[in-house]
């Protein structure tokens, strides 16, 4: 696999896959670059909703296409926002925090606001990596995985995007903000799926070994 295209215009992501897979020699491109449209996202699961904008870019595109869903699910509000962290503020709900300032600044609000009385802060990230080598890929590669961590009471760093001001890593007792590029793109949800990726990736493309002889030879 020589080229892939990558189903997401966010830019933080985009970077992060980017630098991630950059080991791999495969040249990645920005769907936008190829004026794939975004696809539909309307599946209440990570898998569906990856699925979908792989399958849609690898249509638009005919090359193998590579999506990330992915989002924060916090403990206390069952899973929320989950699947609609991109966009939780713009949810009609009597507890928006409705406002100015970016969307990763107004989603970061409403969290407070909903965790104001909570005691419980557990959160993690879940990233969904789906590769389809071509739309109609009967065996798409799937690959899952979470980041714990707990949400602060106000927001710290400038690094990251999305909801990092707000989720610390207990063990290094720093936001994701606060991380380095490099050291949050070694233990992220997203990191640890394109990892599970690249594995599955050399896999397919190791040429198969023979482990058994014929029982019949005499
Ligand atoms: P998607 O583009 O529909 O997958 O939305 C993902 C959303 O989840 C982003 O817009 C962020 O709000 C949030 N998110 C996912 N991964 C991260 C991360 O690594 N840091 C911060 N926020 C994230």
């Amino acid at each position: 696999m020589k080229k892939i295209v990558i189903a997401s215009n966010n830019v933080g992501k985009l970077t992060e896959i980017a630098a991630i897979l950059s080991p791999l020699e495969i040249e990645i491109v920005a769907q936008s670059t190829l004026g794939v449209p975004e696809a539909e996202e309307p599946y209440c699961t990570f898998v569906e909703n990856a699925l979908a904008k792989a399958r849609n870019a690898s249509r638009h595109t005919g090359l193998p296409a590579l999506a990330d869903d992915s989002g924060i699910c916090v403990a206390a509000l069952n899973g929320a926002p989950g699947v609609h962290s991109a966009r939780f503020a713009d949810e009609a709900t009597s507890n928006t925090a409705g406002g100015h300032g970016s969307q990763d600044q107004r989603n970061n609000e409403k969290l407070l606001k909903l965790l104001a009385n909570e005691s419980n802060r557990k959160a993690h990230y879940c990233c969904v990596i789906v590769l389809t080598r071509h739309a109609n890929d009967p065996q798409p590669i799937v690959c899952e995985a979470e980041w714990h961590g707990e949400i602060v009471m106000t927001p710290r760093g400038t690094g990251g995007f999305g909801y990092d001001p707000l989720f610390m890593v207990p063990e290094l007792r720093r936001t994701g903000a606060e991380l380095k590029a490099e050291d949050k793109n070694r233990i992220s949800h997203r990191a640890k799926a394109l990892a599970m990726l690249a594995t599955r990736l050399a896999e397919s493309t190791k040429p198969p070994h023979r482990t058994f002889r014929t029982p019949f030879r005499r």
